[in-house]
């Protein structure tokens, strides 16, 4: 079955949409396959976010990924990656269509909620960056 990396990111953990966030994947019927709540290391981020090095955006983007706790989850399903992606909405949550997580909990382009890999080879790169073998199941 596909499987997808979800982070809710600091600003939604921390405005405490996280319950509602994971009802609404549940919800679309998928199965969490792994979770933690952890920090961000600058580590990580370069990793993690490696295509997007030399952005404009990017020491901001780490800055705010590094900043606080967030959670990371792997979560399992029919076409998961592309569904995912169209639940939690466009980047910018003026662009978010209604009903979708951006839409209902961004704070603005940056402070976003919630990342959701874009392709199977971002999802098993980025699934790897996070959790090991042992603690997905
Ligand atoms: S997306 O949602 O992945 O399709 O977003 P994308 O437009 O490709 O942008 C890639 C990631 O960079 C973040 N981003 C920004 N962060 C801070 N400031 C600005 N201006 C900005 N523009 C883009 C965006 O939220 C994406 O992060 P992730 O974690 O992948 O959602």
């Amino acid at each position: 079955m596909e499987k997808t990396l979800v982070l809710i990111k600091p600003d939604a953990f921390a405005d405490g949409h996280s319950g509602d966030i994971i009802a609404r994947y549940e919800s679309e019927g998928f199965k969490i396959a792994a979770l933690k709540l952890m920090m961000m290391t600058p580590a990580i981020a370069a990793k993690h976010y490696v295509e997007h090095i030399g952005r404009p955006y990017y020491e901001g983007l780490v800055e705010f990924m590094t900043s606080a706790p967030l959670i990371a989850m792997v979560l399992e399903g029919e076409n998961v990656i592309k569904r995912v992606r169209e639940i939690n909405g466009a980047t910018n949550p003026v662009n978010a269509a209604e009903g979708t997580i951006r839409k209902l909990y961004a704070r603005d382009g940056s402070k976003n909620a919630v990342h959701a890999s874009d392709s199977p080879s971002s999802a098993a790169r980025e699934i790897a960056i996070f959790f090991s073998e042992l603690e997905q199941f």
